[in-house]
Formats: C-alpha cells, sequence, structure tokens
C-alpha cells in the first residue's frame, strides 16, 4: 500500500476540549472507483479534495457514510469495536444507493495501518476514542441524473468525547409532529447523507426550543416512534427493555445492536426485551401511570445517552427524575467495558489493530 506521510503535522488537541468532530489526524485513507473497478486504498496527508462544481455528489447527493470507534487500552495496545459490521452496513448503504460495493478486508487492512500511523492521536479519558468516518461519495463530473460512474472512498480520523456538550447528563428530546425524517421504502435504513440533510430542520426546531434534539415519527400516521436521527431510541416500561423495530425507516443501529445482545446474552434483573413498534400514546400513557422509567439513545458517537426528558404536544415528561435509570447505566457501563476491553468479549466484537 502506498503511505505518504505528511512533511507538516499538525499539533495535537488539548484532550480536555475535543467535543465532538472538531479536530482530524495529520493522514487520511482514500481509494478511488473508476471504469467498474476499485483502486487501491492509499495513505494520504489529511486535505482539501479539489472538487469540480459539477461533481454529482454535490448536486444529488449520492453520497453514504459510517461511524466507528478506534479505543487504546492502558498497556498500549489499540482495539476497534464491530468494525467489520460498519463494512458489512455500509456495503448496504452503497446497494441502496446504485453505488459499488467494496471489498471490506483489504480497506480494515489499510484502515489499521493509518490508525497504527495515527495511534499518538488516539485520546484515552472517560468517554473518548478516535471516531473513524468512512464515506464514500459520487465523483462524475456530470448533471444528468443517473448513477455516477466514479467513486472517491475516503476515511477520516478524529479524536472525540462526549457527543453531547453536558457529557452523561440526560438529553432533552423534542418530538417532531410535522416533519418527517425517512418512509418506509424511502432510504431511512440506510446511512446515507440526505438523511441527515433531511432531519436538521427537526434538530433545529428542537434546539430553538430548548431541546438537545427531536425524536422522528413514522411518515404515514406520525404516531409510532422511530429514531432520533444521530442514535437510536430504547424505552424502559415498567419490566420491559424496549426499542422501535427495524421496519424499513430506521437506521440499524450496531450499538442499538450491541444492547439487545448484552441484554439477550446477560440479562439484567427481572426485564424482558423488546424490538416492536411504540406509539406515542403507548408512552404518554405508560408516562402517566408511572411506567415509563427511562429512556436512552443509543449510537456510535452518542454511545448510550440517557434521556431525562420527551416534549410532546406542548407539555415536558421527566423520565427518571432526570435522571440517569439503572438500564442505561448497566448498559453503557458493560458496552463501554467491553469496547475498552474491562471486560470480556464474549461476542466476537472486538479487533485488535495492535
Ligand atoms: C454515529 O453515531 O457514528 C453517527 O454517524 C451519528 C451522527 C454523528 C451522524
Amino acid at each position: 500500500m502506498k503511505v505518504t506521510v505528511t512533511k507538516q503535522p499538525k499539533a495535537k488537541p488539548d484532550s480536555s476540549k475535543l467535543g465532538f468532530g472538531k479536530f482530524y489526524t495529520d493522514h487520511m485513507l482514500v481509494m478511488e472507483y473508476e471504469r467498474g473497478k476499485w483502486g487501491e486504498p492509499e495513505i494520504v496527508p489529511y486535505a482539501p479534495f479539489s472538487i469540480a462544481p459539477a461533481t454529482n455528489v454535490l448536486h444529488y447527493g449520492q453520497g453514504i457514510f459510517e461511524g466507528a470507534k478506534a479505543y487504546k487500552r492502558a498497556d498500549g495496545s489499540i482495539t476497534v469495536f464491530r468494525i467489520d459490521d460498519n463494512f458489512k452496513r455500509m456495503n448496504n448503504s452503497a446497494r441502496r444507493m446504485c453505488m459499488p460495493e467494496f471489498d471490506a478486508e483489504p480497506v480494515k487492512r489499510a484502515l489499521f495501518e493509518l490508525i497504527k500511523l495515527e495511534e499518538d492521536w488516539i485520546p484515552t479519558g472517560e468517554g473518548q476514542a478516535l471516531y473513524i468516518r468512512p464515506t464514500m461519495v459520487a465523483d462524475e463530473e456530470v448533471l444528468g441524473v443517473h448513477a455516477s460512474k466514479r467513486y472517491k472512498f475516503f476515511i477520516l480520523l478524529s479524536p472525540v468525547g462526549f457527543y453531547y456538550a453536558n457529557g452523561m447528563q440526560p438529553t432533552k428530546i423534542l418530538v417532531e409532529e410535522e416533519y418527517v425524517r425517512a418512509s418506509i421504502g424511502g432510504t431511512g435504513e440506510a446511512k446515507c447523507m440526505g438523511n441527515y440533510a433531511a432531519s436538521l430542520i427537526g434538530a433545529e426546531k428542537a434546539e430553538a426550543a430548548g431541546y438537545d434534539q427531536c425524536l422522528w415519527l413514522d411518515a404515514s400516521e406520525r404516531k409510532y416512534v422511530e429514531e432520533v436521527g444521530s442514535m437510536n431510541i430504547f424505552f424502559v416500561i415498567d419490566k420491559e427493555i424496549v426499542t422501535p423495530a427495524l421496519v424499513g425507516s430506521i437506521l440499524p443501529g450496531i450499538t442499538r445492536n450491541s444492547c439487545l445482545q448484552v441484554l439477550k446474552k446477560y440479562g439484567f434483573k427481572d426485564y424482558t426485551v423488546s424490538e416492536r413498534r411504540v406509539s406515542m400514546d403507548e408512552i404518554v400513557a405508560a408516562y402517566e401511570s408511572g411506567k415509563l422509567k427511562e429512556s436512552f439513545g443509543s449510537g456510535t458517537a452518542a454511545v448510550i445517552s440517557p434521556v431525562g426528558v420527551i416534549g410532546y404536544k406542548g407539555r415536558d415528561m421527566l423520565i427518571g427524575g432526570g435522571k440517569m435509570g439503572e438500564v442505561t447505566e448497566y448498559l453503557y457501563n458493560t458496552v463501554t467495558a467491553i469496547q475498552r476491553g474491562m471486560k470480556p468479549d464474549d461476542f466476537g466484537w472486538v479487533e485488535k489493530v495492535k
């Protein structure tokens, strides 16, 4: 593999001020698709791309991405979490968006070389990791509305802290009743750029009203809960831990799946676990009867984030007294312990980079 090392390494950021996705390491991985096949992955200095104004991703948004994380342990070893699942989902997204699939093995090997080259960028504090952002964009300079014949694949690395500015403090989410993020048959379950563009209006409305994020409902009835846009959502109703079933418009989150697998394998107290449709009527009824005990979001960036308030139809429902509940805390502790090597990985999720 060709590796071009930068002559101008950047100063590393202050690890107490990382935030999320504000800093990028010195190098990135790039790979080009042309004449029906992918070229070799290469490592190059992190730098702006030169891109023609007519390039189709700039007009029609044919682009997909992923989010994964690498961790450094106290003994200096480096691991990634469920990276094969990220590449598998990316190839699923590629199929939905008429983009070419890629062979994940050589890309993973190149990614590991990139991570090793950037190992001094991996932060090790609470809630910190090296965020991995694989991305694929249509790269043909043509305005006709067709699938592109050229693509650029790249992977950026970013040292990150907690996704939310308030760390593990419970977030406030507002149910969006006017706009929708995705419909069944649309692109909701693909990790494509347009889904995130479509979600911005809900996020802006929520922020303007004093919430952190918005909670999306289904497109046809505005009745069933879907996801938050940057994370999947779970509820603890009485003794049931429930998350919306993947009906086609919801991102099949890898952290969502990790939570479900952890709960199914180890169990937690006498809770049951389900994936099914959850309506806002049910959430309101559970809140009113005192059975809505907890809510939390799950995602690579968000990890497992407690939700303290759900705003719906002009009323704020305070969940668990606005404090993190026992199921949320158990899942946060268990999943992050597996990710960081503090608990045995019984699932085959953790892969050693070095
Ligand atoms: C992730 O959790 O990695 C995501 O991609 C969600 C968001 C930051 C876009």
